[in-house]
């Protein structure tokens, strides 16, 4: 079942859209969801944290950094733990403005953004699926750290909050639900094994911060593929600065697929969809479109 549901979810290319689609729009930010979906993304990739009062929302960090967000205009001046904020409170910082022009010199910078909720985002998607044929996905990352637990809520809950939404809106088979700290998407499968899972990768998650379930890739002749699909996931994605040309091969033949994040370079998402790999996360879907249509 799970082999259908990988191929048929992924045919053609998954274009992914990095935190919306950072390049161009304040990242996870309505905006950015909005302009995601008007440009032709597949899915939208998105990362949560949850607050004190229970709410899963749609925020990279696990702090409010002053060089990132304002209050009545001004940067803040001290890290704000978002575990220990509620929803409401929040709500009164701006996320519109961020202090990298540049990095991202095309990016629009807007005052007075709010930091979505998980569940406003799926209303947006859901409203926009009702009206158009291609029905967009989301891939909702779990932001948890296993060694620093304290700056978050306890694991378990974040995900069966989000799991929760997920099947309250009914969109088990338009998600992808994606973690470092592969310990979440064991929980997803427990919760409900259709939903796709996805192992991110990165030099430093691979040795120590990833959870194995106490296997160690050498067990595996260092083919992550094998590694990967006996955890149970469904998708392989690796930083593309530490995939080898050998696992795309490695993901085929375990039947996973592979899609790396975050390519934004014109040339190397070139090279990489020649190697073979069946979708990319990019802060530029544009750049990705217009290469691809
Ligand atoms: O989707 C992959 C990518 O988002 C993982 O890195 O730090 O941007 O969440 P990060
Ligand atoms: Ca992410």
């Amino acid at each position: 079942y799970l082999f259908c549901l990988v191929g048929t979810f992924v045919a053609g290319f998954d274009i992914q859209g990095h935190r919306g689609c950072r390049g161009l729009m304040p990242e996870n930010s309505f905006l950015a969801f909005e302009y995601a979906l008007e440009l032709g993304v597949d899915t939208i990739e998105l990362d949560t944290v949850v607050t004190a009062d229970g709410v899963v929302v749609v925020y990279h960090d696990f702090f409010l950094s002053p060089e990132r967000v304002r209050e009545n205009g001004q940067f803040i001046t001290e890290r704000v733990l978002i575990k220990d904020l509620t929803l409401s409170r929040l709500r009164e910082y701006d996320i519109g403005s961020i202090a990298e022009p540049e990095k991202w010199p095309d990016q629009l910078q807007a005052n007075g953004q709010v930091i979505p909720t998980l569940e406003e985002v799926i209303r947006m998607v859901e409203a926009y699926n009702t009206f158009s044929e291609k029905k967009v996905r989301l891939n909702i990352e779990i932001k948890a750290s296993p060694i620093e637990p304290e700056l978050t809520v306890d694991l378990r809950q974040h995900v069966e909050s989000v799991m929760d939404l997920v099947e309250r809106y009914g969109i088990g088979e338009f998600v992808i639900i994606q973690s470092f700290f592969w310990k979440a998407l064991k929980i997803v499968d427990e919760i409900d094994g259709n939903v796709l899972t996805a192992a991110l990768v990165s030099s430093t998650n691979l040795d120590k911060t990833a959870w194995t379930d106490g296997l160690k890739l050498w067990q595996f002749g260092f083919d992550i593929g094998k590694m990967l699909a006996s955890i149970g996931v469904d998708i392989v994605a690796p930083s593309y600065t530490i995939m080898a040309d050998g696992w795309i091969q490695s993901a085929h033949d375990a039947g996973l697929d592979i899609i790396p994040w975050t390519v934004n370079d014109t040339s190397e998402m070139e090279r990489l969809i020649e190697l073979g790999i069946d979708g990319m996360i990019t802060d530029y879907p544009d750049r990705l479109i217009k290469l691809l249509r």
